[in-house]
């Protein structure tokens, strides 16, 4: 008899232990969202409150932090916090965060509002969305954001372009949200499909799932991808198939299409049983290693303890090393970041091997891997020709040709 049986026994206990889901970051999950007559309250703030329009990114970053994702973030950030972030990727308190989530304004706007006080914040259509207590208005250095944040200033980099683009002051405080919906609608929504923290920690609870694997992708599946997500399964309970749908730079595949193809891929490739998908509203920043970080972490609020990072990870052009984003990892310490990172070499088909090898698990051999580059893959769509079946299953492809021929239809 072990002592857990006599305990159970004695006590009438139930001693099969409940899975336990990874604790969010910085201990708890930030719930932002006003409701009832905290709502009423709020809405009759905002009316003698002035407004900042927000820009589709700060929207996306709004929502991040109502539902907990960007937890422990309650808020834009302030002047502390913003300069410990850009340079040592913690906020002042020490917890780590690689991105400062801004509220960039410009100086009329600025004019209107003062420290103390409070704004209504509202979607671009004009929907009220939340009220913000102004704890600090500080000027944004982009001299110090830019370099650290992106390890460029090329402004062909598109996360460093939407930073120049933005308003030279930054408002820092909490934000206390109505709704994160737009009254216009939104087509990209995917409302089944867009869980909160909450909601997907809920959901895995229910699964009986606690090592779960998170995976994140703004690009239509591929093989690589698949295979990705199919090792993390073997060593997991199961995945999170998490794409990315808050904005992305003009060129990226809409996020309706992708959805597409995921649901596609799930259909004819996956166990559904240990497959979920759920969608993640953030706007992408091509920050490659620190975006990995927050990443990261943000799938961490939403319940993975496992996170799959591999080849040039949020990465865009040839800004950074192909690992670099799993090397930033090892800057911190077990006990700083909870989610533990999946590295993957790069993957592709092997001829010789007859399936998916990367450079740790097949010898190279001169011609043997399928690469096709993204500018490849797009000609042969839009001329209708499915790529190779060792690339792309053919049922996604047959999606993305559908997209292609209607996109060159419209165009
Ligand atoms: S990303 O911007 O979200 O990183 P993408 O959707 O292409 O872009 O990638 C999703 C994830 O798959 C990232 O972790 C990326 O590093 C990884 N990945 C994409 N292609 C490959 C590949 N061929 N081999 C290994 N990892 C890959």
């Amino acid at each position: 008899f072990s002592l857990g049986h006599f305990l159970g026994w004695r006590k009438g206990i139930d001693l099969v232990a409940q899975p336990t889901l990874i604790s969010p970051h910085g201990g708890s999950l930030v719930d932002r969202m006003a409701s009832g007559a905290d709502a009423d309250a709020l809405r009759q703030k905002a009316a003698d409150s002035p407004k900042i329009g927000l820009s589709a990114k700060q929207v996306c970053d709004l929502e991040m932090i109502a539902t907990g994702a960007f937890s422990p973030l309650e808020g834009f950030v302030g002047p502390e916090d913003f300069t410990s972030i850009c340079r040592d990727m913690r906020l002042s308190n020490g917890t780590v965060w690689p991105i400062p989530i801004t509220l960039a304004v410009d100086d009329e706007t600025k004019a209107t509002l003062s420290e103390g006080g409070t704004a209504a914040l509202h979607h671009p259509d004009g929907t009220l969305l939340a009220v913000i207590d102004i704890e600090s208005i500080y000027a944004h250095d982009k001299a110090l954001e830019i370099p650290n944040v992106f390890g460029t200033e090329d402004e062909a980099h598109p996360g460093v372009k939407a930073v120049m683009d933005e308003g030279e002051w930054l408002v820092g405080g909490p934000v206390r949200v109505l709704t994160t919906e737009p009254e216009s609608g939104d087509a990209e929504r995917f409302e089944t499909y867009r869980l909160s923290p909450a909601q997907t920690r809920e959901a895995f609870t229910k699964l009986g799932w606690s090592r779960v694997a998170a995976f994140q992708t703004r690009n239509p599946i591929h093989r690589a991808h698949e295979y990705l997500c199919k090792c993390a399964q073997e060593i997991c309970d199961g995945i999170l198939i998490h794409p990315l749908v808050g904005e992305t730079k003009p060129g990226d595949i809409p996020a309706d299409v992708r959805m597409k193809c995921y649901e596609t891929i799930i259909e004819h490739y996956f166990v559904a049983d240990c497959t979920m998908l759920s969608v993640m509203p953030a706007a992408m920043r091509y920050a490659g290693p620190r975006e990995a970080v927050l990443h990261a972490l943000i799938r961490q609020n939403y319940g993975a303890s496992h996170f799959i990072v591999g080849r040039d990870h949020a990465g865009v052009g040839d800004y950074y090393g192909t690992y670099d984003a799993q090397l930033i990892f090892n800057q911190f310490g077990r006990d700083e970041i909870l989610v533990e990172p999946l590295r993957f070499e790069h993957a592709a088909w092997s001829h010789r091997a007859q399936g998916m090898v990367s450079a740790k698990t097949f010898p190279k051999i001169k011609d043997d891997q399928v690469f096709l580059s993204g500018t490849k893959v797009r000609e042969m769509l839009s001329k209708g020709e499915r790529p190779p079946g060792e690339f792309s299953r053919p049922e996604v492809a047959d999606v993305l040709i559908e997209w292609a021929s209607s996109t060159a239809a419209t165009a």
